[in-house]
This record gives structure tokens, C-alpha cells and sequence, in this order.
């Protein structure tokens, strides 16, 4: 899909300015309310036209590399499926839960059909299902998943909400996996037979950085392996952030093996703390994220970092849109509609360059 189309709309995108973050040409960035106009929601006789349907998307925050990647790639495909870009509004909600929950409200007091939502955390969650099921406007939520108890409530009262994502535990299982793959006599750099190691951890809260660290670990002490954590800190998914914290672990905290971040963006701003500490990432410690940002796949090929897992942005925001179109059809959806992360190293990074260009 992303590529059959890719040339019409680069055109198009650059004409409307979408690919210079993902809110930015489409809905507003007032950070009170951070939504514009959309009109009633629209009333179609043919169902399958979707060139009169109203979608409101919110991001919990468009400064985050992956979330505008996604955004991108989510409008590029609801265009390709006949909504027009006047009704594709995107707010930014900046990371603030009430901010987000005001985004709601307007989108649903201006009329659209339905609510694509990148929840700032599960509380906001619980608020925009209960606004969205009164007003009767489907929801689809997508790469935070909200809690267990908010899914059963879907289930429970069959309302017409889904969530669209991964099972952050692969992703973590999967960074671990990696590291076993790399084998200990590899990564044990100082020869202790124990691994130092520094965790650089996305938001607090959040499942993804929350199972991350957990699984990862927790797969090398199921090995057998000796670990030695020596730093962890939060870098809230923030290449600045993650690299200003490496910097001060490596001088308070020397002789690590290997970083293990949350994310690419976080692995990348190591990778600079490292290489401006004097060290060689690839050889004087080991680096590895998730998400398969093109940086750092190329990062992967050149042998400075060790490898990461792709979060298939296209397979999801596909996903969701296509959740989008079933719910305007009058389709339910599965309440989960999952996808898989795939393990990532220097033997497949072409491959998985060639699937995101
Ligand atoms: C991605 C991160 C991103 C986060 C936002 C995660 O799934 O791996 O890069 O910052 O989602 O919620």
C-alpha cells in the first residue's frame, strides 16, 4: 500500500505540508482546545464513500518521531481510501490529558464520525470512552493501549470501541532475545560472566515502557544470565533527553556492556553520548531500542548498534483506518486488533528499510 501510492501522495503532502509533522497541516495546534472546525458529523447514503466522513485524530504528542511517522503514514492511507484531507483533523495534545479530553469534546461537539486516539494515559482513556459511547461516536484507539479493566468495559457493554497496536511484552521479550542471540562471551565485555547494563526507560506509566523493561530483562534471568544494572533512568521516549542521561551514567556509572533503551529515539541520543564520551558503540558497549527508525537501521548496517525491533507503524495505522472504515460502515470491530514486532539485525535492516521508504 505505502508504496503503490507514495508518489501521488508526496504531491499532495507536500502541497498540504503533512510531512513536516503530522499536525501541522491538517488540524490546529491550539494546545487549549488544539481542534478546528469539522462540521456535523455527515450523513452518507453510500456507505463505502467515505469522501464526506469526518475523522478526529488526537496524538498524545506529535513531537514523538514514531507518532509522526505513524500520523504520516494513517493520513496517507486514509486519503488513498477516499476521505479528504478537510476532514482529517489532527490535534496535538502535548502530552496533557485535559488538553486531550478538550480536544474530544470538541471534535464530538463540531460532528465527526469517528475518533482515532493516541491516548495521553489510561485515565484520559476512560474519560474519552465515556464521552465518545454517549455522544454514539465510535473510537479507535491506537499505540497506548488502555488498561484491562478499561477492554473489559468494552466487551461488557459492546460498545464500539477498539484498540489498534502490539503486545508490548514481544517487543520486550524480543530485545532480550537479542541479546541471547549476541551470547554473553560477545557482550561481556569486561569478562566478569556478568552483563552491565543501563536501562533507558520511555514514560512513566506507560505499558510499553513499562513491559520493555520488564520483559527484556526478565528473558536474560530466565538464560541464566548475571545481569548488573547500573543506570535506569526515564528519557520519555526523547533523543535529548536519553543522550543527557547516558552522558551523566557514563561518567558516574563507567564499565557498561550494553544500553538498553525503550525506543530508537532514545538509542540513537546513546549512541551520541557514547560516541562523544570517546567510546565506540558496536564495540565498547552495545546498543539496542525498538522501533526501526530509518536512522537507526542504518545505525545497525554500519555496526554501531546491535539491533532493534520494528514497530510496523504501516501494518498499524493501516489497521486503524481500516477499523475507521468498518465502524462508518456499519462493521464491528474486534475490540483488539493486534500486530507483531519483528526482531531486527544487521541480516534483515534492508529489508525492513525497504518496507518504511
Ligand atoms: C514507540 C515509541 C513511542 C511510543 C509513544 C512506542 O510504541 O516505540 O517510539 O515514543 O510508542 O507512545
Amino acid at each position: 500500500m505505502k508504496k503503490r501510492i507514495v508518489s501521488g501522495f508526496l504531491a499532495f503532502a507536500l502541497m498540504l505540508g503533512l510531512l513536516t509533522g503530522c499536525t501541522k497541516g491538517t488540524g490546529t495546534s491550539n494546545p487549549e482546545s488544539g481542534s478546528s472546525a469539522v462540521g456535523e458529523a455527515s450523513v452518507s447514503t453510500d456507505s463505502s464513500d467515505m469522501s464526506t466522513k469526518k475523522v478526529g485524530i488526537c496524538l498524545y504528542e506529535d513531537n514523538d518521531i514514531f507518532m509522526s511517522k505513524y500520523c504520516e503514514e494513517l493520513v496517507e492511507y486514509l486519503l488513498a481510501n477516499g476521505f479528504t484531507s478537510d476532514n482529517i483533523k489532527i490535534s496535538d495534545s502535548y502530552n496533557n490529558r485535559y488538553v486531550q479530553i478538550n480536544q474530544v469534546k470538541d471534535y464530538l461537539t463540531q460532528g465527526v464520525d469517528v475518533l482515532i486516539i493516541n491516548p495521553v494515559d489510561a485515565d484520559a482513556a476512560r474519560t474519552i470512552t465515556d464521552l465518545a459511547s454517549e455522544a454514539q461516536v465510535p473510537l479507535v484507539y491506537v499505540n497506548r493501549e488502555p488498561d484491562a479493566v478499561e477492554e473489559i468495559r468494552w466487551e461488557d457493554y459492546d460498545l464500539d470501541v477498539t484498540y489498534v497496536g502490539c503486545d508490548a511484552r514481544q517487543s520486550g521479550i524480543y530485545q532480550g532475545e537479542l541479546l541471547l542471540d549476541a551470547g554473553l562471551e560477545t557482550l561481556d565485555l569486561n569478562g566478569n560472566g556478568s552483563l552491565e547494563y543501563y536501562m533507558i526507560e520511555g514514560d512513566q506509566g506507560n505499558i510499553d515502557a513499562r513491559y520493555r523493561t520488564q520483559y527484556s530483562v526478565s528473558v536474560l534471568e530466565n538464560a541464566g544470565w548475571s545481569l548488573n544494572c547500573l543506570f535506569d533512568a526515564v528519557g520519555n521516549w526523547n533523543t535529548d533527553n536519553a543522550k543527557q542521561l547516558v552522558a551523566r551514567a557514563l561518567d558516574e556509572q563507567p564499565g557498561v556492556e550494553v544500553v538498553i533503551c525503550n525506543n530508537d529515539a532514545m538509542a540513537l541520543g546513546a549512541i551520541d553520548a557514547i560516541t562523544e564520551h570517546g567510546l565506540t558503540p558496536g564495540k565498547d558497549v552495545f546498543v539496542i531500542g525498538v522501533d526501526a527508525l530509518e536512522e537507526a537501521l542504518s545505525k545497525i548496517e554500519d555496526g554501531s548498534m546491535l539491533g532493534t525491533v520494528f514497530n510496523d507503524f504501516i501494518a498499524q495505522s493501516h489497521a486503524a483506518a481500516d477499523a475507521t472504515m468498518n465502524f462508518i460502515k456499519g462493521v464491528a470491530n474486534e475490540h483488539y486488533i493486534s500486530c507483531e514486532y519483528v526482531k531486527t539485525t544487521k541480516e534483515n535492516a534492508q529489508e525492513i528499510l525497504e518496507i518504511i521508504k
